[in-house]
């Protein structure tokens, strides 16, 4: 039996159009409705928050999961990262109203004492304290963008797909921080005990992935 986390959200639907691909078995995930824990064949699979993951995979609740590369840097937990599926890409970048854009443009001090909301404060910390400037961060859990459009904060650290909630809030990229993909990871000690099933996976995807660049190449 294997245990797989699976993220809600936005990239549930990557996370599963993957393993369908890979043979793993998702009719009664499709079918769940509101459980949050669905057995099919040899696999369980548990429904988290995509902030979640790495804790059920760390403390062995899962053996594996889908979880985000943004998380992973974010929270640092101990995890086998295994492969990065390719799936889920965007960029996490700073951004802020275009009147802004000069103190970017500029020399790194002048976006000393910015105030900048967040969902991802460790990064926003290491990623401003590598420019060596000082800025004050604001944890927020969502809706992100509201924050300096209603003068809460001069900018954000968040993750863009499309933009277009950047644009639908009037707000520029301002500077690019890192990109972001989906990830599949391993508890460690699944990751020896349950080796043979999860490297059958890992084999899958890579194979997969693979197939895709081959195609996008042609
Ligand atoms: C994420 C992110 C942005 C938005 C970007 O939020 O925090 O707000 O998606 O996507 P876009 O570039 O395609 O518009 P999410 O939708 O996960 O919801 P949240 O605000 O509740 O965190």
């Amino acid at each position: 039996m294997l245990t797989i986390v699976l993220p809600t959200g936005r990239v549930l639907k990557d996370a599963l159009s993957l393993m369908e691909k890979t043979g793993i078995p998702v009719e009664k995930i499709n079918d769940r409705g509101r459980k949050l824990i669905v057995n099919e064949g040899n696999f369980r699979f548990i429904f988290a928050k995509p902030m979640d993951v790495p804790l059920h995979i760390s403390h062995g609740t899962a053996d594996i999961g889908f979880v985000g590369s943004d998380i992973m840097k974010e929270l640092n937990v101990p995890l086998v990262e295994l492969v990065d599926t390719g799936r889920g890409k965007c960029r996490m970048v700073v951004a802020g109203p275009p009147e802004l854009e000069p103190r970017f443009s500029g020399h790194e001090s002048g976006l000393m004492w910015l105030t900048v909301a967040t969902k991802y404060p460790n990064i926003a910390d290491r990623h401003f304290s590598s420019l060596g400037v000082q800025v004050q961060i604001l944890n927020l859990h969502g809706s992100i963008e509201l924050a300096p459009v209603i003068g809460l904060s001069d900018c954000i650290l968040d993750i863009v797909q499309t933009g277009r909630t950047l644009k639908a809030n009037n707000l520029k990229i301002l500077d690019n921080v890192i990109p972001v993909s989906l990830y599949l990871a391993a508890n460690k000690k699944s990751s020896q005990f349950k080796w043979q099933e999860i490297s059958n996976i890992v084999h899958k995807i890579k194979e997969i992935k693979e197939g895709e660049d081959l195609e996008q190449d042609i």
